[in-house]
Parts: C-alpha cells; structure tokens; sequence
C-alpha cells in the first residue's frame, strides 16, 4: 500500500513582535483578559514589504532543505490561505515563481483555517493515487492586513506567518495514515471576511462599512468549535482503531487554549502531549498547525513511530484531522 510521508517540515514568522500592552493601546483591552481568555500573549506582524507568498517562499525554503530537495523536483505546490497576494494569479503560481519550481503545478485552497489539514488530505490523496510524487503544501497567512484594529473582539486573536511540508510516497508503515475533511457552509456567518469577492467588490461603500476586516460571533464560534474538535478528535483516532493513550502528540490549530483544553480533557490527554505556540503567534489560520509541527519537530517532541494527530477548525465553516504515524 502506498502512503504519502512528510520528508521536510519548514516554517516562518516575521520579525516583529505585537504585544498584548501594546494592543492595550488601541483597543480597551487588557493583558490578563486576553491571557485568561485565549492564551495569546504575543503575535507576529508581517513587514510592509511582505505579502503571504514571501512568508510561504521562506517557510518553503527551510522545508525544501530539510528533506534534501532541490524546487525543481517538486511537481505541485498547494498554498492553504485565506490572504493570498492577491485574486489571481493564485499565490501559489506567485510561489512557484520565487522558488523556481518550474515542474510544479500549483494551486491555492481556500478552507480558513482548516486550510492546512485540507491540503494534507488533497496532497495525500494525489500521493496515493500515483498522480504526484513530491508535493508541497503551505500555509501562509497575512491576516494583519484584514484585522480590524478597532475591534477589541477579533483584533487580539490573528498574526501572520507561513508553515510548510514536503510528502512523498512510501511503501512503508509510517506516514499519513488518514486525513478527514468536513464543512458546513449553513454556518458561514459564523466567521468571514465578507468584502473583496465578487459578493461586495471593493467599493468607497465596502471600505466605509469595513467589509474588508474579519467579522466573528466569537462565542458562537467557540462553542461550535470545542463540540466540534472534542467529536472530531474521538472519531480520528476511533477510524484508525488507535486507543488515545497510544497517542504521542497531539498538534491542534491554536485558535484559543481553552478550546485546546477541551479537546485534550475529552481525550483523556495531558496538556504535556499537546503541541502549544499560542501564546507567541495567536492564530495564524492555515499557517497555525503547520507552524507547530514543525516547531515540534525542531523540539524533538515528535519521535519516528510516534502517532501524532493534526485537527484544526475555521471559517466555511470546514474542520479536518489527519492521523500520523511518525
Ligand atoms: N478585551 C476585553 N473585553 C472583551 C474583549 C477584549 N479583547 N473582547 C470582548 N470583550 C468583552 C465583550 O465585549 C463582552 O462584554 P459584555 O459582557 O460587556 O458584552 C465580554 O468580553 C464577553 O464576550 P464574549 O464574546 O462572550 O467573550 P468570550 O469569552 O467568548 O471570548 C473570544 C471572546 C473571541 C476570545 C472567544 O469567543 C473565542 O476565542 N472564540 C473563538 C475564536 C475562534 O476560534 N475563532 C476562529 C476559529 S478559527
């Protein structure tokens, strides 16, 4: 049986650090309410400079090296984000372009923050079909750029940064055992960004009703989304018959550490198998899983064998899990 494995994890966050105080500045918020209520204490901020294909290229690059390959051996590149460059061309033809990826297709996939985990499933499944032999998948937001620094309920929670891997096939028992994707649009309004599209093209009227900013029903959010990871966890590791104990790692989208908490009590797991980097990079959407893992790889917390376990939730609404085998 052919199975797709990552080769290579990379990832990038850019240099400037916005902190709590600092948003207290701007908003009425404090330091110990966001502390208390997501985990976050920091966030990163792309330069002016960079768009989300600059933060993809780096985080690429450090991938690319890790797994030994040059750009021109990939042959598809997808780009998880929800604040490409730009409409089109897709950042991940932007992408390309930079790494000099000339026998890659590419596309972008649009799944918020769920992005990443849908792109292991795409990237996975075209492994295992024979289609692709070395993909990369990236996520890579610019989020900043679609904050409302004036809402004191959306603007504490985003920061930018880009994570990447490399898969491959083998023949061999580790790697992506299974990947679960899952949407339900009944509840778009939940979170979105809703300017910008052919819905409301940018406009004198869009930019003064400040339709080109994130809008959430946070409390919504958080109750459909702590329901919904606590399920999909149990289900993830009940289709792999794979007892939650035997789990080594389990690296969730870092939205906010008390819906983290949930999912690992209703698994039964200690905080010390679960992956956290939210309190220095907030949620960076499609960017926030593959930043952890290869920030737990850095950190020797993954193991070979090791089974780890990805889920992330986001706008669409979309959810997804993937289940690995190290
Ligand atoms: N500082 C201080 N007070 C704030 C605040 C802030 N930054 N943001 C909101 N508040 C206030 C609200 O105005 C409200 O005040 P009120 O009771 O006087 O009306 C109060 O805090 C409670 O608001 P609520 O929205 O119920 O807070 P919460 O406990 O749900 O926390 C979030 C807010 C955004 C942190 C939380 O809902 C959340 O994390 N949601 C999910 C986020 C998420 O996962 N999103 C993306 C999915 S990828």
């Amino acid at each position: 049986m052919i199975r797709a494995r990552i080769i290579g994890t990379g990832s990038y966050v850019p240099d400037r650090v916005l902190t709590n105080r600092e948003i207290e500045k701007k908003v009425d918020t404090s330091d110990s309410w966001i502390v208390e209520r997501t985990g976050i204490k920091e966030r990163r901020i792309a330069a002016d400079t960079q768009a989300a294909s600059d933060l993809a290229y780096e985080a690429a690059l450090s991938a690319l090296k890790k797994a030994r390959l040059k750009a021109k051996d990939l042959d598809l590149i997808i780009v998880a984000t929800v604040t490409g460059d730009m409409p089109f061309p897709s950042t991940a033809c932007l992408l390309q372009a930079k790494l000099g990826a000339k026998n890659a297709a590419a596309f972008d996939l649009g799944a918020a923050c769920s992005g990443f985990i849908y792109g292991l499933h795409v990237a996975s499944g075209m492994i295992r079909s024979g289609m692709h032999q070395r993909v990369l998948v990236v996520g890579a937001e610019v989020l900043s750029r679609f904050t409302d620094w004036q809402d004191r309920s959306t603007c504490i929670l985003f920061g930018d940064g880009a994570g990447a891997v490399i898969l491959e096939p083998t023949r061999e028992k580790h790697g992506i055992w299974s990947t679960h994707i899952y949407s339900d649009g009944n509840l778009a309004d939940l979170i979105m960004l809703p300017g910008g599209g052919s819905h409301a093209a940018c406009s004198r009227e869009t930019i003064l009703k400040k339709l080109h900013h994130i809008k959430m029903k946070g409390n919504e959010t958080f109750r459909v989304a702590v329901r919904t990871l606590e399920e999909l966890a149990e289900d993830t590791l009940a289709k792999n018959d794979l007892d939650p104990a035997k789990l080594s790692l389990l690296i969730p989208h870092q939205a906010n550490l008390r819906i983290i908490q949930a999912t690992a009590k209703r698994l039964g797991l200690p905080m010390d198998k679960v992956f956290l980097n939210i309190q220095k990079y907030g949620n960076t959407s499609a960017a926030s899983v593959p930043i952890a893992l290869d920030e737990a790889v850095a950190e020797d917390r993954i193991k070979g064998g090791d089974y780890v376990l990805l889920e992330a939730f986001g706008g669409g609404l979309t959810w997804a899990s993937a289940l690995i085998r190290w």
